[in-house]
């Protein structure tokens, strides 16, 4: 397997993991890569950043496409996740003359994942590594993704190697974002930032102006998953970023689903009739046939949610429950909130859903919309009404 030239001296050894469909709970259709790159001075080699530990074989022959392997000096953790640092072991073994450098978080980090033996020492914004010609600069960047989590800067290639921040999940031949598709990149960039950094927005946001006024400049950014983004689409990257982190929304309603013997699911879509009268865009997910994520990614500019259940053993059906629970960890904030569904001869999955809002800090402007078994004619025209009140309340409240 050979290594791929990201610019002149900086060449990306990381893998490809085709296979993979879920990454802690966020489903990943298109799979992922994890990022490493060879940076190779006049003097000296580093490695930037490992890749989880069965992607090692393919981490280490990337590199010998480039170097030997006692000839790397340097390996540099920007972040201690698995994903990442779960092969630094293994590399440490495979390259015997590197030194391993992190964040001091990092180190702490690299010391409770694989024991204290591995010796690291710790790097900041005053420390430069000399490879000879070239240079790694390093910014500290705690919750961006985890405490440990560090930009790595090469300031003479204009290379920015910011680990999980402008990442992506996509598993591709190609390695960069202009031979993907500039708008497919942007979409699954979106897509990363609502399920890993949504709860981090304020953070990301800080990072993003700390690197801007740093004075670092540059033409690439190379993250540690997915393609890599070229100077032309770096205006385009940012700007994005800038609209996910600011938590701004629309007026975009999104009714997320689970649904028995159907009659949830005509709840929803009357409800979604009337909201579309209100003049709200509406996305409408059954959740039996929508990954969490797709889900979450619309959630993030959505001024509302609506979460349907119909009762069984007087709560929530899996899917609804299973969605509260991984969206509350996202912690989305400024939106409004509401619940539905149909019941049997016991009602409680709305209840279930209010009160997680409430626990969630949500807005609920109307009360639950339930029905008894299947809804009559006049309850779809009470859920149609529900739902244009409701998109007009959307429409009314306007940015949050
Ligand atoms: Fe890609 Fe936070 O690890």
């Amino acid at each position: 397997m050979q290594a791929v030239p990201v610019t002149d001296s900086i060449h990306w050894v990381g893998a490809i993991d085709w296979n993979l469909r879920d990454f802690h709970g966020f489903e990943t259709p298109r799979g992922s890569t994890y990022n490493a790159y060879l940076v190779k001075g006049e003097d000296k080699v580093a490695l930037v950043d490992t890749v989880k530990v069965p992607f090692v074989p393919e981490l280490l022959e990337r590199i010998r496409s480039v170097v030997e392997l006692d000839a790397v000096d340097y390996i540099v953790v920007n972040h201690v996740e698995p994903d990442h640092n779960g092969g630094l072991r293994l590399v440490m073994q495979a390259c015997p003359n590197a030194r391993v450098v992190a964040s001091a978080g990092g180190v702490r980090g690299v010391a409770e994942y694989h024991g204290p033996d591995l010796e690291l020492a710790a790097v900041g914004p005053d420390d430069v590594l000399d490879l000879g010609g070239l240079t790694l600069r390093f910014m500290p960047m705690p919750m961006v993704h985890w405490p440990d989590s560090m930009f790595t800067y090469c300031p003479e290639r204009s290379c920015l190697m910011p680990n999980d921040a402008f990442g992506q999940h996509i598993a591709s031949a190609s390695r960069f974002a202009d031979e993907v598709g500039l708008d497919f990149a942007v979409e699954e960039l979106i897509t990363y930032y609502a399920n890993i950094l949504m709860p981090l927005g304020p953070q990301v946001s800080k990072a993003i102006e700390k690197v801007l006024e740093s004075g670092w400049v540059f033409t690439t950014i190379a993250p540690s998953h997915g393609v890599i983004w070229r100077e032309r689409d770096i205006p385009t990257l940012l700007e994005t970023y800038g609209r996910c982190t600011s938590g701004d929304t629309y007026d975009k309603l999104v009714i997320a689903y689970g649904t028995m013997w159907g009659s949830t699911d005509v709840l929803a879509r009357h409800i979604a009739d009337g909201a579309i009268q209100a003049g709200v865009e509406v996305r409408l997910f059954d959740l039996a046939s929508t990954p969490y994520a797709h889900v979450t990614r619309h959630v993030l500019d959505a001024r509302a949610l609506l979460l349907g259940s119909p009762t069984l053993h007087h709560g929530m059906l899996h899917r609804p429950a299973g969605y509260l629970q991984y969206l509350a960890g996202l912690k989305p904030k400024d939106k409004v909130a509401g619940a539905f569904g149909s019941y049997g001869w016991s009602s409680g999955a709305t209840r279930q859903i209010s009160s997680r809002f409430e626990e969630m800090g949500l807005e609920m402007p109307l009360g639950d919309l339930t029905c008894k078994y299947a809804p009559s004619a006049e309850e779809l025209v009470a859920a149609r009404e529900w739902g244009r009140t409701f998109g007009e309340i959307v429409v009314e409240r306007g940015p949050m």
